[in-house]
C-alpha cells in the first residue's frame, strides 16, 4: 500500500471545487497538492492553503503530485488525459471523457500507452442506491432484466458558456443514463433519439437540445428508455427503473429533508436541488475508490472501457436526432 496519495484538481469549477473539498480531509488517504486554474481566484478558494496555479503543466510538473482530478471544459479534456499520462500520474476524469471519439481514442490510447490508472467521473455508480440495484440484480432478485428506464431533469439549464463546450444534451447530461443502462443492461446495440429545445431558445441556436428521449435496444434484447429535461422547476429529479422478470427496483430520492408537511392542501416534501445535492456521497465515494485502487495497485472503476462505450453510445444518440432514425452502435464504432 502507498503512502497517501497526492492529488492535484484541474480546473475549479462547480465540481472542481468539490472534488478539491472531498480531497482535503474527506478522502482517506489522499492529500490535496496544487490546484491549476486560469482563474486565479478560484484556484486559490479550492486550493485552501495547497498550491494554487494557473497552468496545468504546472501542477503536473509537481513532483508531490501523483494524480489529477480533471474538471476541466469537457472540449480540453483530452489534452489534459494526454498531459497528465506523459507525466506518468494516475487520472480521474470527469465525464465525458471527450467531446468526439477521434480525441477520445487518442487520448484513451495514450493511457494504455503509459500505463497509467484512469477512471471516469460517473459517480451514480458509486451511489450507495445504484449500488445497491445492482447487487439486487447480479444476486438474481430481479429475475432476468427486461427493461431499464431512466430520467435526469436538472432544475435548470446550465450557462451558455457551459453549454457551448458541453458536446449537447446526449454527452453532457444523457450520458449518465448511458452509463447506468450498461452497468445494468450491458452492452448497448441501438438508439433511437428525439429532442426539441423547448425551454430556451439560445439553446437551439448552438445546434442543441433541452428536453429529450432516448429508446434503447440491448444486445441482450431487453429494452429501455431515458428521458432528459433541462428545466425542472422543483428541483433536481433523478430516478432509474430496473424492470426484470422477477420484480423491479427504482432508484430514487425523493427528498432532500426528512420532513413531510401534511396540510389542507396535502401532503408535501422538499426535493434535492441539484446534483450537488442529490450525488453529494457519491462523488465523495466515487474518490475514495479512485484513490484506494490506485494506492493498492488495482485499476480503478469504471475505467477507458465505460469512458468509452458511453461516449460511443451518446455520439450515436446525437446522430440519431439529427438524422431521424435508428443508430446502431457499430455504425459509429471506431
Ligand atoms: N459527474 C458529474 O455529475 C458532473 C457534474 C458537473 C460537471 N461535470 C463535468 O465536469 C467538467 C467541468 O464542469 P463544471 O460544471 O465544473 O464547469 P465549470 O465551467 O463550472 O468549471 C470549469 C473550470 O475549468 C476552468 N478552466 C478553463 N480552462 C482551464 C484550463 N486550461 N486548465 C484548468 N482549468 C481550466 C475554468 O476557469 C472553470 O473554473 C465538465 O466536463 C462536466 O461535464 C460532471
Amino acid at each position: 500500500l502507498r503512502e497517501t496519495l497526492g492529488l492535484a484538481v484541474l480546473g475549479a469549477g462547480r465540481i472542481g471545487c468539490l472534488h478539491a473539498e472531498n480531497l482535503r480531509g474527506r478522502v482517506r488517504g489522499a492529500r490535496l497538492v496544487a490546484v491549476a486554474d486560469p482563474d486565479p481566484g478560484r484556484a486559490r478558494a479550492a486550493a485552501a492553503g495547497a498550491r494554487a496555479v494557473a497552468e496545468v503543466h504546472q501542477a503536473l510538473a509537481d513532483p508531490e503530485v501523483e494524480a489529477v482530478v480533471i474538471a476541466s471544459p469537457t472540449d480540453l479534456h483530452p489534452g489534459h488525459i494526454e498531459a497528465a499520462a506523459r507525466a506518468g500520474k494516475a487520472i480521474f476524469c470527469e465525464k465525458p471523457v471527450s467531446l468526439d471519439l477521434a480525441a477520445a481514442a487518442a487520448a484513451l490510447a495514450a493511457v494504455q500507452r503509459a500505463g497509467v490508472p484512469f477512471q471516469i467521473g460517473f459517480q451514480r455508480r458509486h451511489d450507495p442506491g445504484y449500488a445497491a440495484a445492482r447487487a439486487h440484480l447480479e444476486e438474481g432478485r430481479l429475475g432476468r432484466l427486461e427493461a431499464f428506464r431512466s430520467l435526469t431533469c436538472d432544475p435548470a439549464p446550465p450557462p451558455l458558456e457551459y453549454l457551448r463546450v458541453s458536446g449537447g444534451i446526449f454527452l453532457d447530461m444523457a450520458i449518465h443514463d448511458l452509463d447506468l443502462a450498461r452497468f445494468f443492461g450491458g452492452d448497448i446495440a441501438e438508439v433511437t433519439a428525439l429532442g426539441q429545445a423547448l425551454v430556451e431558445p439560445a439553446i437551439a441556436s448552438l445546434g442543441d437540445v433541452d428536453t429529450a428521449v432516448v429508446a434503447l435496444r440491448f444486445a441482450s434484447g431487453a429494452v429501455g428508455s431515458i428521458q432528459c429535461w433541462r428545466r425542472a422547476v422543483y428541483g433536481y429529479d433523478v430516478r432509474t427503473e430496473l424492470f426484470g422478470s422477477a420484480g423491479k427496483v427504482v432508484v430514487e430520492e425523493d427528498f432532500a429533508t426528512p420532513l413531510r408537511r401534511y396540510g389542507p392542501d396535502g401532503v408535501a416534501t422538499d426535493y434535492p436541488a441539484s446534483f450537488l445535492a442529490r450525488f453529494r456521497q457519491a462523488y465523495r465515494l466515487e474518490l475514495q475508490a479512485f484513490v484506494d485502487a490506485v494506492r493498492q495497485g488495482r485499476p480503478p472503476t469504471p475505467g477507458p472501457q465505460d469512458a468509452w462505450a458511453a461516449l460511443l453510445a451518446g455520439v450515436a444518440a446525437t446522430r440519431s436526432l439529427r438524422e431521424g432514425r435508428p443508430v446502431r452502435l457499430e455504425e459509429v464504432a471506431w
